[in-house]
């Protein structure tokens, strides 16, 4: 498989990533168009997607709550998550949906509780949980470089 390498989005490179070394992840044919898979790496867990821009990976933790988006569903270039119902899209990093929570973006604008359309908004309980889920804060994703080489895609991981 030649799976190209999807570009990585402007400033959201994984910290380290720049001068990690490759380190094999998996062999590229377990990798299909539109699959994912979990590779870890010491206590670092990455998810490897196949999109139709190329390779990408990424933590395996939604930015949201930190649930495995491993086990979410990928359509296209859009991954979901499958805890909060969040997505993602992963040409760019950017929230395309916001978790079924609310609360902030990774601008620090808050987001209510999801509500069916047509229905008013839920109000938000009072409550420290309710107040954990207003102030939590989608994190911007983070990416680690990938290749493809003799059939083994590659990850630079900062990790041992
Ligand atoms: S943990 Fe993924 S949307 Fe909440």
């Amino acid at each position: 498989m030649n799976a190209p390498v999807a570009p990585i989005p402007h400033a959201l490179l994984a910290s380290g990533a720049n001068a990690a070394p490759f380190k094999p992840a998996i062999a590229a044919g377990e990798l299909p168009a539109g699959g994912m898979a979990r590779v870890t790496f010491g206590d670092l867990d990455v998810l490897l997607a196949h999109t139709p821009d190329g390779l990408v990976a990424i933590d395996d933790r939604c930015p949201h709550m930190s649930a495995p988006l491993s086990i979410g569903e990928l359509e296209g270039c859009l991954i979901a998550c499958p805890l909060h119902n969040g997505q993602f899209d992963l040409r760019t990093g950017e929230v395309t949906r916001m978790p079924t929570t609310g609360g902030l973006d990774a601008d620090g604008v808050y987001h209510p509780v999801w509500t069916p359309e047509g229905r008013d908004a839920k109000p938000d309980p009072p409550g420290i949980k309710a107040e954990a889920r207003r102030l939590t804060r989608v994190r911007r994703i983070r990416y680690y470089p990938v290749r493809v080489v003799d059939g083994v895609i590659e990850v630079a991981v900062p990790q041992p």
